[in-house]
Protein backbone atom coordinates (compact mmCIF):
# COMPACT_ATOMS: atom_id res chain seq x y z
CA UNK A 1 0.00 0.00 0.00
CA UNK A 2 1.24 3.54 -0.86
CA UNK A 3 0.98 5.95 2.17
CA UNK A 4 -2.09 7.72 0.57
CA UNK A 5 -4.72 4.98 0.25
CA UNK A 6 -3.51 2.90 3.66
CA UNK A 7 -6.96 1.44 5.19
CA UNK A 8 -9.29 3.51 2.38
CA UNK A 9 -9.33 1.90 -0.99
CA UNK A 10 -7.65 -1.29 -2.46
CA UNK A 11 -4.70 -0.84 -4.62
CA UNK A 12 -5.87 -1.06 -8.76
CA UNK A 13 -4.06 -2.53 -11.89
CA UNK A 14 -6.24 -1.84 -14.54
CA UNK A 15 -4.31 -4.30 -17.74
CA UNK A 16 -4.89 -3.03 -20.74
CA UNK A 17 -3.21 -5.43 -23.81
CA UNK A 18 -2.70 -3.86 -26.97
CA UNK A 19 -1.75 -4.88 -30.74
CA UNK A 20 -2.15 -1.87 -33.15
CA UNK A 21 -3.84 0.50 -31.49
CA UNK A 22 -1.89 3.98 -31.86
CA UNK A 23 -5.50 5.81 -32.83
CA UNK A 24 -7.01 3.97 -29.91
CA UNK A 25 -4.87 3.72 -26.54
CA UNK A 26 -4.21 7.79 -25.90
CA UNK A 27 -7.91 8.60 -25.06
CA UNK A 28 -8.59 4.79 -23.46
CA UNK A 29 -6.03 5.85 -20.79
CA UNK A 30 -6.84 9.46 -20.47
CA UNK A 31 -10.47 8.47 -19.73
CA UNK A 32 -9.19 5.96 -17.31
CA UNK A 33 -7.63 8.95 -15.26
CA UNK A 34 -10.19 10.32 -15.09
CA UNK A 35 -12.38 8.40 -14.10
CA UNK A 36 -10.54 6.12 -11.78
CA UNK A 37 -7.30 8.18 -10.62
CA UNK A 38 -6.56 5.90 -7.80
CA UNK A 39 -6.25 3.28 -10.43
CA UNK A 40 -2.28 1.78 -11.83
CA UNK A 41 -2.38 1.04 -15.37
CA UNK A 42 -0.18 -1.36 -17.21
CA UNK A 43 -0.48 -1.90 -21.08
CA UNK A 44 0.63 -4.97 -22.15
CA UNK A 45 2.25 -4.19 -25.62
CA UNK A 46 2.90 -7.48 -28.30
CA UNK A 47 5.22 -5.61 -30.57
CA UNK A 48 2.71 -3.33 -32.14
CA UNK A 49 3.83 -2.81 -35.64
CA UNK A 50 1.90 0.68 -35.41
CA UNK A 51 3.95 1.33 -32.59
CA UNK A 52 1.80 1.78 -30.08
CA UNK A 53 4.48 0.60 -27.23
CA UNK A 54 6.17 3.29 -27.91
CA UNK A 55 3.38 5.72 -27.69
CA UNK A 56 3.09 4.11 -24.45
CA UNK A 57 5.76 4.64 -22.93
CA UNK A 58 5.73 8.27 -24.12
CA UNK A 59 2.38 9.01 -22.78
CA UNK A 60 3.24 7.00 -19.55
CA UNK A 61 7.01 9.25 -18.56
CA UNK A 62 4.53 12.34 -19.21
CA UNK A 63 1.91 11.06 -16.93
CA UNK A 64 4.45 10.40 -14.38
CA UNK A 65 6.35 14.06 -14.37
CA UNK A 66 2.39 15.08 -13.70
CA UNK A 67 1.53 12.76 -11.19
CA UNK A 68 4.88 12.78 -9.36
CA UNK A 69 4.74 9.16 -9.52
CA UNK A 70 4.69 6.02 -12.43
CA UNK A 71 1.36 5.68 -12.76
CA UNK A 72 1.21 4.06 -16.51
CA UNK A 73 3.72 0.78 -16.69
CA UNK A 74 4.37 -0.97 -19.98
CA UNK A 75 5.07 -4.00 -20.90
CA UNK A 76 7.18 -5.37 -23.95
CA UNK A 77 6.05 -8.51 -25.55
CA UNK A 78 8.00 -9.61 -28.80
CA UNK A 79 5.30 -10.50 -31.15
CA UNK A 80 1.37 -11.14 -31.31
CA UNK A 81 1.20 -13.88 -28.42
CA UNK A 82 -2.05 -13.65 -28.13
CA UNK A 83 -4.73 -12.18 -26.00
CA UNK A 84 -4.74 -14.48 -22.88
CA UNK A 85 -0.91 -14.76 -22.71
CA UNK A 86 -0.65 -10.88 -22.75
CA UNK A 87 -2.92 -11.14 -19.30
CA UNK A 88 -1.81 -14.25 -17.82
CA UNK A 89 2.05 -12.03 -17.69
CA UNK A 90 0.21 -8.74 -16.49
CA UNK A 91 -1.72 -10.98 -13.16
CA UNK A 92 1.95 -11.96 -12.96
CA UNK A 93 3.31 -8.03 -12.80
CA UNK A 94 0.46 -7.62 -10.69
CA UNK A 95 0.22 -10.00 -8.03
CA UNK A 96 4.85 -9.40 -7.59
CA UNK A 97 3.66 -5.74 -7.61
CA UNK A 98 1.35 -6.05 -4.41
CA UNK A 99 -2.27 -4.94 -6.23
CA UNK A 100 -5.31 -5.96 -4.45
CA UNK A 101 -7.68 -5.78 -7.34
CA UNK A 102 -6.83 -6.57 -11.05
CA UNK A 103 -8.76 -5.37 -13.93
CA UNK A 104 -8.92 -6.65 -17.76
CA UNK A 105 -9.91 -4.06 -20.38
CA UNK A 106 -9.83 -3.52 -23.53
CA UNK A 107 -7.43 -0.46 -25.45
CA UNK A 108 -10.13 0.66 -28.25
CA UNK A 109 -13.04 2.10 -26.50
CA UNK A 110 -14.90 -0.52 -26.25
CA UNK A 111 -14.78 -0.61 -22.66
CA UNK A 112 -16.05 2.18 -20.93
CA UNK A 113 -13.67 3.49 -18.29
CA UNK A 114 -17.24 5.25 -16.93
CA UNK A 115 -18.75 1.94 -16.25
CA UNK A 116 -15.47 0.70 -14.04
CA UNK A 117 -16.49 2.04 -11.01
CA UNK A 118 -19.41 -0.04 -10.74
CA UNK A 119 -16.89 -3.12 -11.52
CA UNK A 120 -14.67 -2.07 -8.57
CA UNK A 121 -17.67 -1.57 -6.23
CA UNK A 122 -19.11 -5.24 -7.25
CA UNK A 123 -15.02 -6.84 -6.74
CA UNK A 124 -15.63 -5.92 -2.84
CA UNK A 125 -17.67 -8.83 -2.51
CA UNK A 126 -16.92 -11.25 -5.35
CA UNK A 127 -13.81 -12.91 -6.59
CA UNK A 128 -14.82 -12.12 -9.83
CA UNK A 129 -16.72 -9.02 -11.14
CA UNK A 130 -17.82 -8.55 -15.29
CA UNK A 131 -18.52 -6.48 -16.97
CA UNK A 132 -21.70 -7.91 -18.62
CA UNK A 133 -23.32 -7.13 -22.06
CA UNK A 134 -26.00 -9.77 -21.63
CA UNK A 135 -27.71 -9.02 -18.74
CA UNK A 136 -30.58 -6.74 -17.73
CA UNK A 137 -28.67 -3.01 -18.36
CA UNK A 138 -26.39 -3.88 -20.39
CA UNK A 139 -26.11 -3.18 -24.11
CA UNK A 140 -23.86 -3.12 -26.86
CA UNK A 141 -23.26 -0.19 -29.43
CA UNK A 142 -22.41 -0.55 -33.02
CA UNK A 143 -22.00 -4.53 -32.79
CA UNK A 144 -22.28 -6.14 -36.29
CA UNK A 145 -25.53 -8.80 -35.84
CA UNK A 146 -23.00 -11.93 -36.55
CA UNK A 147 -20.75 -10.67 -33.67
CA UNK A 148 -23.88 -10.07 -31.27
CA UNK A 149 -24.77 -13.80 -33.09
CA UNK A 150 -21.55 -15.53 -32.25
CA UNK A 151 -21.06 -13.74 -28.17
CA UNK A 152 -24.56 -14.94 -27.82
CA UNK A 153 -24.04 -18.12 -28.76
CA UNK A 154 -21.11 -18.91 -27.28
CA UNK A 155 -22.37 -17.85 -23.73
CA UNK A 156 -25.51 -20.15 -24.22
CA UNK A 157 -22.83 -23.25 -25.47
CA UNK A 158 -20.77 -22.77 -22.30
CA UNK A 159 -23.53 -22.50 -19.78
CA UNK A 160 -24.81 -26.14 -21.77
CA UNK A 161 -21.30 -27.70 -22.14
CA UNK A 162 -19.78 -26.90 -19.00
CA UNK A 163 -22.77 -25.60 -16.59
CA UNK A 164 -21.05 -22.57 -15.58
CA UNK A 165 -24.26 -19.88 -15.18
CA UNK A 166 -22.72 -16.66 -16.22
CA UNK A 167 -24.40 -14.58 -18.99
CA UNK A 168 -21.54 -13.17 -21.17
CA UNK A 169 -18.65 -15.82 -20.71
CA UNK A 170 -16.06 -13.80 -23.22
CA UNK A 171 -16.71 -10.66 -21.77
CA UNK A 172 -13.64 -8.84 -21.70
CA UNK A 173 -14.06 -6.46 -18.87
CA UNK A 174 -13.52 -7.93 -15.91
CA UNK A 175 -12.26 -7.28 -12.48
CA UNK A 176 -10.20 -10.36 -10.07
CA UNK A 177 -9.45 -9.82 -6.62
CA UNK A 178 -5.63 -10.44 -6.45
CA UNK A 179 -7.04 -13.54 -3.66
CA UNK A 180 -8.38 -15.39 -6.41
CA UNK A 181 -5.57 -15.06 -9.04
CA UNK A 182 -2.98 -16.35 -6.56
CA UNK A 183 -5.10 -19.37 -6.00
CA UNK A 184 -5.40 -20.36 -9.60
CA UNK A 185 -2.50 -22.15 -11.35
CA UNK A 186 -1.93 -19.07 -14.23
CA UNK A 187 0.82 -21.07 -15.83
CA UNK A 188 -1.40 -23.96 -16.65
CA UNK A 189 -4.05 -21.63 -18.91
CA UNK A 190 -3.11 -22.88 -22.04
CA UNK A 191 -6.17 -20.63 -24.14
CA UNK A 192 -4.33 -18.15 -26.28
CA UNK A 193 -7.40 -15.94 -27.76
CA UNK A 194 -10.60 -14.54 -26.31
CA UNK A 195 -11.45 -18.36 -25.03
CA UNK A 196 -8.99 -17.26 -22.42
CA UNK A 197 -12.07 -15.47 -20.92
CA UNK A 198 -14.01 -18.59 -20.60
CA UNK A 199 -11.11 -20.67 -19.28
CA UNK A 200 -11.03 -18.18 -16.56
CA UNK A 201 -14.32 -17.95 -15.51
CA UNK A 202 -14.52 -21.47 -15.29
CA UNK A 203 -11.40 -21.90 -13.49
CA UNK A 204 -13.00 -19.57 -10.72
CA UNK A 205 -16.08 -21.31 -10.42
CA UNK A 206 -13.92 -24.82 -9.78
CA UNK A 207 -11.98 -22.59 -7.05
CA UNK A 208 -15.17 -21.82 -5.10
CA UNK A 209 -14.81 -18.13 -6.47
CA UNK A 210 -18.29 -16.10 -6.87
CA UNK A 211 -18.28 -14.16 -9.84
CA UNK A 212 -21.25 -11.57 -10.39
CA UNK A 213 -22.11 -10.28 -13.56
CA UNK A 214 -22.80 -6.10 -13.60
CA UNK A 215 -24.70 -4.84 -17.05
CA UNK A 216 -22.30 -2.16 -19.09
CA UNK A 217 -22.62 -0.54 -22.52
CA UNK A 218 -19.96 -2.26 -24.82
CA UNK A 219 -19.15 0.32 -27.62
CA UNK A 220 -17.70 -1.34 -30.91
CA UNK A 221 -14.42 0.73 -31.95
CA UNK A 222 -14.17 3.69 -34.35
CA UNK A 223 -10.53 3.53 -34.92
CA UNK A 224 -8.42 0.18 -36.29
CA UNK A 225 -9.71 -3.12 -36.22
CA UNK A 226 -10.94 -6.24 -34.45
CA UNK A 227 -8.08 -9.31 -34.14
CA UNK A 228 -11.44 -11.46 -34.00
CA UNK A 229 -10.37 -14.46 -36.71
CA UNK A 230 -11.58 -17.83 -37.23
CA UNK A 231 -8.62 -19.88 -35.48
CA UNK A 232 -9.86 -17.65 -32.23
CA UNK A 233 -13.09 -18.93 -32.77
CA UNK A 234 -11.96 -22.61 -33.54
CA UNK A 235 -9.56 -22.72 -30.21
CA UNK A 236 -13.03 -21.70 -28.66
CA UNK A 237 -14.96 -24.17 -29.67
CA UNK A 238 -12.68 -26.70 -29.47
CA UNK A 239 -11.31 -26.09 -26.02
CA UNK A 240 -14.85 -25.59 -24.77
CA UNK A 241 -16.05 -28.73 -25.93
CA UNK A 242 -13.37 -30.64 -24.26
CA UNK A 243 -13.52 -29.49 -21.15
CA UNK A 244 -17.53 -30.23 -21.42
CA UNK A 245 -16.78 -33.62 -22.23
CA UNK A 246 -14.33 -33.71 -19.43
CA UNK A 247 -16.27 -32.35 -16.82
CA UNK A 248 -19.75 -34.84 -18.06
CA UNK A 249 -17.25 -37.65 -17.23
CA UNK A 250 -16.21 -36.73 -13.79
CA UNK A 251 -19.64 -36.40 -13.01
CA UNK A 252 -20.57 -39.44 -14.60
CA UNK A 253 -17.77 -40.71 -11.95
CA UNK A 254 -18.96 -39.00 -9.02
CA UNK A 255 -22.27 -40.29 -9.80
CA UNK A 256 -21.21 -43.75 -10.25
CA UNK A 257 -18.70 -43.69 -6.75
CA UNK A 258 -21.61 -43.21 -4.69
CA UNK A 259 -24.33 -45.65 -6.67
N1 LIG B 1 -1.04 -7.75 -26.40
C1 LIG B 1 -2.01 -8.24 -27.19
N2 LIG B 1 -1.77 -9.40 -27.90
N3 LIG B 1 -3.20 -7.60 -27.27
C2 LIG B 1 -4.15 -8.12 -28.08
C3 LIG B 1 -3.96 -9.29 -28.85
C4 LIG B 1 -2.69 -9.95 -28.74
O1 LIG B 1 -2.41 -10.97 -29.37
N4 LIG B 1 -5.11 -9.54 -29.54
C5 LIG B 1 -5.98 -8.55 -29.21
N5 LIG B 1 -5.40 -7.68 -28.35
C6 LIG B 1 -5.98 -6.50 -27.71
C7 LIG B 1 -6.53 -5.47 -28.67
O2 LIG B 1 -5.54 -4.55 -29.10
C8 LIG B 1 -7.61 -4.81 -27.81
O3 LIG B 1 -7.09 -3.85 -26.95
C9 LIG B 1 -8.14 -6.00 -26.99
O4 LIG B 1 -7.09 -6.95 -26.96
C10 LIG B 1 -9.42 -6.64 -27.57
O5 LIG B 1 -9.18 -7.01 -28.91
P1 LIG B 1 -10.25 -6.71 -30.07
O6 LIG B 1 -9.70 -7.23 -31.33
O7 LIG B 1 -10.71 -5.30 -30.03
O8 LIG B 1 -11.46 -7.67 -29.60
P2 LIG B 1 -12.95 -7.68 -30.12
O9 LIG B 1 -13.54 -6.33 -30.06
O10 LIG B 1 -13.00 -8.41 -31.41
O11 LIG B 1 -13.56 -8.63 -29.03
C11 LIG B 1 -14.19 -8.20 -27.84
O12 LIG B 1 -15.17 -9.12 -27.61
C12 LIG B 1 -14.70 -10.45 -27.34
C13 LIG B 1 -15.86 -11.38 -27.32
O13 LIG B 1 -16.81 -10.99 -26.38
C14 LIG B 1 -13.29 -8.16 -26.64
O14 LIG B 1 -13.99 -7.55 -25.55
C15 LIG B 1 -12.80 -9.54 -26.22
O15 LIG B 1 -12.11 -9.42 -24.98
C16 LIG B 1 -13.96 -10.46 -26.04
O16 LIG B 1 -13.53 -11.77 -25.71
MN1 LIG C 1 -12.61 -4.47 -29.74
Amino acid sequence: MTADNVGTQPRVLVIIPTYDERENLPGALERLRANVPHADLLVVDDGSPDGTGDLAEEIAAREAVQSGRPVIHVMHRTGKLGLGTAYIAGFHWALEHGYDVVVEMDADGSHRAEDLPLLLAAVSGADLVIGSRWVPGGSVVNWPLARQALSRGASVYTRLALGLPVRDSTAGFRAYSADILKQLPLDEVASAGYCFQIDMAWRVQRAGGRTVEVPITFVERVHGQSKMSHSIVAEALFNVTGWGIQERARQLRALLRRG
